[in-house]
């Protein structure tokens, strides 16, 4: 039995194939282990926005028979300070050193989502808050989207690769596409640690300035000529980020809309599948067509997000 203490990234999940197994059977039979989670409680904390994470790990924890807490800190909780040695004469009424072990107090396991906050690369690199909930909640923790990853995410996206593949090492292109809004590196990061850990043929296209973090891409093929990636590809995996490299973190450096997945672009793949963690913004990212299309399985992929956050509970309640 593999189990967890924390869950923040694609090693934490061990082998793979193991953890794919165990997925499979829990969607043979999502009930099969209701009894683990009798009298646990699950904390789920939010310090940002949710639909997918919030609604499908709560339906997770509650096929394992937990029950589940959900705290939108943002709204009704005091304000938290997270920097030490601050003078909290503002409006933040509450350390986050003190919030997180009265937290761990009402729990057993707590779910974290934090994004970064794209204006300082070292305090979001250095994952400052979910590492403070693991150093100080006393509790087992896991990612629901942290600062540079979103495994939840990225282990459904493997699940759904894995579930739609019709070759053993299909060709997995994750392509930059434009958005307004300066978006966290988080899912792009995230999915690229566990493309390569999959062992696919993994590509990464984006303009020239959306270099993501090396630790994260070392063994991905780089190509900026878009079209050229989408050759012979299985399948199509459409994320914009802001940019990682200096001086631009955090900037938006295009919302160039020849970017956008349409149906000219799919047609260079051999057939592939589209794919997109959602919510997506339509004819930036992606055209209706295309999203609309046979081929696209965001609404698959989704779903799965119920399965990747019940093996890592599961897990994670086999470490208690
Ligand atoms: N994909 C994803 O994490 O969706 P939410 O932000 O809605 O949870």
């Amino acid at each position: 039995m593999q189990t967890m203490k924390k869950f923040t990234c694609v090693e934490d999940i061990g082998a793979l194939d193991k953890a794919l197994a165990e997925a499979a059977l829990i969607k043979k039979d999502r009930f099969a282990f209701t009894g683990l989670g009798r009298n646990k409680t699950l904390l789920m904390i939010f310090f940002n926005s949710s639909l997918r994470t919030r609604l499908s790990t709560q339906k997770a924890a509650m096929n394992l028979g937990m029950n589940v807490i959900v705290l939108d800190v943002n709204q009704g909780a005091w304000k938290l300070e997270t920097e030490r040695g601050v003078i909290m004469d503002g409006d933040k009424a509450e350390h986050l050193l003190e919030a997180i072990p009265v937290m761990g107090c009402y729990c057993d396991i707590i779910g974290v989502r934090s994004f970064a906050g794209l204006t300082n690369k070292k305090d979001d690199y250095e994952e400052k808050v979910i590492s403070q909930f693991i150093k100080y909640s006393g509790k087992p923790v896991f990612s629901m989207e942290a600062a540079t990853r979103h495994p939840l995410q990225s282990f459904a996206d493997l699940i759904t690769i894995e579930e739609y593949k019709t070759k053993e090492r299909p060709k997995v292109v994750m392509t930059w596409a434009p958005h307004p809004k300066a978006l966290p590196q988080a899912v792009p990061n995230s999915f690229a640690e566990w493309m390569i850990a999959a062992g696919y043929d993994f590509v990464i296209t984006h303009p020239h300035g959306y270099e993501l973090d090396p630790a994260f891409t070392r063994g991905a093929k780089i190509e900026y000529d878009q079209r050229k990636a989408f050759e012979g590809a299985d399948f199509i995996y459409a994320k914009n980020w802001s940019a990682y490299a200096d001086p631009n973190y955090g900037k938006v450096l295009s919302t160039d809309r020849d970017w956008t997945v349409d149906a000219g672009k799919m047609a260079l793949t051999d057939n592939a599948y589209f794919m997109h963690c959602l919510p997506v913004r339509r004819n930036m990212i992606v055209t209706d067509d295309v999203i609309e299309s046979d081929r696209s399985i965001v609404i698959p992929e989704a779903a799965n997000r119920e399965i990747s956050a019940q093996v890592v509970i599961k897990r994670l309640l086999e470490s208690l």
